[in-house]
């Protein structure tokens, strides 16, 4: 499988980035691919990142020490070989008992083998420019981690020296290092250690997959059009004359302050797609942004769902509908955390209510296709912004990561 593509793509730089003369010299030599137009430039692998969960109870205790040891999740400096397993083995046993609460594991891996199989399906007939596309999902801490996906790319017969196009597709609308970032840097990893010396195609280009990253959506009307239908639905089921004054709570995953201080883009790209998902709605509800699944002493953004419910209730108002607003499936955060914790705990989960999850709604997926379609014909690598580090990041990691993704060539 030799990769032709049509244009030579001038890799992006990253943002604020100043080229020294070394690099300028390295950048002026880069061998210019030849401008060749196939029928079909597929097959293209359409990789699914997301962070996983357990779906045995057995696999939680694996689960929990990778999520523990990853320092661009928890950031516990230099402790983190010694308390990340202190506190994964400490907190085993409980969350063993919540995914059993759930029914024995997490929902995510057939959500998400389902999401990419069904965008594929619709891609190949939209796009047969890069058809067939290949359906893969890799996870960050659970089962099909990342080096596994990988291993099976290349056994498919992408990379390794065969060349090929692969697209990373984030399945978290809303970027942040910890989260989008991270699987990054896991992917940048495994690309470095499984096709670091591929060697030469014939046509002179280097035989390993070519990337391109779609690495945030939090506005894409697509997205916006399925959180609201689904409110509009869950909305419907409260007495008319109640209606307009259901408090929507938008429930985002909590970052610790550490790594929104550093300048993480979560923050301001989940407020984007609340804001967005209002305009839609009209704003006619009122609405609060809060926070939740924080974990430790360290302070977390707030704030945290179960006390926004808990004050609210103490306020008189018991209409509230809870929308998770960062994940794409449901998980143990919507299925335990706020069904089970949150709703059950409230004392009102007649008037408390969740609104369902993307899962499988077909307005999801078509947007998945719709933005899957868009990148595929741009040619760009990733977004201006994925170019551009935090202001307090020190990672070399991610240095490395984003100068790999950013400077792919299409
Ligand atoms: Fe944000 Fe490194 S922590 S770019």
């Amino acid at each position: 499988m030799v990769l032709r593509l049509p244009a030579v793509i001038r890799p992006l730089r990253p943002l604020g980035v100043a080229r020294s003369s070394a690099q300028q010299v390295r950048w002026l030599a880069t061998p210019v691919h030849p401008v060749t137009q196939d029928s079909s430039r597929g097959p293209t692998a359409m990789v699914f990142l997301n962070m996983g969960g357990p779906s045995t109870v057995d696999e939680v205790g694996d689960f929990l020490s990778r999520l523990f040891a990853d320092g661009d999740l928890i950031p516990l400096g230099r402790l983190q070989g010694y308390l990340g397993p202190l506190i994964s083995n400490r907190r085993t046993p409980k969350i063993q008992k919540q995914y059993a609460a759930i029914g024995g594991g997490s929902p995510i891996r057939k959500w998400s083998e389902y999401q990419c199989a069904e965008m594929c399906k619709i891609l190949d007939k939209i796009s047969p420019e890069t058809a067939p596309h290949k359906p893969y999902v890799a996870f960050r801490y659970a089962n099909p981690l990342t080096e596994e996906t990988y291993r099976q790319m290349l056994a498919d017969g992408f990379g390794n020296g065969r060349g090929g196009r692969a697209v990373a597709f984030t399945q978290y609308p809303q970027y942040s290092c910890s989260t989008t970032g991270s699987s990054l840097n896991e992917l940048w990893k495994w690309r470095q250690r499984l096709e670091g010396r591929a060697g030469p195609l014939e046509d002179g280009a280097d035989g390993t997959i070519k990337w391109s990253v779609i690495d945030r959506w939090p506005t894409h009307p697509g997205l916006v059009e399925a959180f609201a239908q689904n409110i509009e639905a869950k909305l419907a089921e409260y007495p008319e004359e109640r209606r307009d004054k259901v408090v929507l709570l938008f429930s985002a995953h909590s970052l610790p302050m550490t790594v929104v201080n550093r300048g993480d883009p979560y923050p301001a790209e989940v407020a984007a797609t609340v804001h967005a998902v209002m305009k839609r709605l009209n704003f006619v509800n009122p609405w609060r942004l809060c926070w939740q699944s924080q974990v430790g002493p360290q302070p977390w953004l707030g704030p945290q769902t179960s006390d926004t419910v808990e004050n609210y209730i103490a306020k008189g108002l018991k209409d509230l509908l809870l929308i998770p607003i960062a994940f794409t499936s449901d998980h143990i955060e919507t299925l335990y955390e706020l069904d089970e914790e949150v709703i059950g705990g409230s004392g009102h989960a007649d008037t408390v209510k969740r609104v369902e999850s993307l899962n499988g709604s077909p307005v999801f997926i078509n947007a998945l296709v719709e933005l899957a379609k868009s990148h595929l014909a741009s040619g760009i690598t990733c977004s201006t912004q994925m170019g551009l580090r935090c202001p307090g990041c020190k990672s070399d990691r991610c240095a490395e990561s984003k100068k790999f993704f950013a400077g792919q060539q299409l």
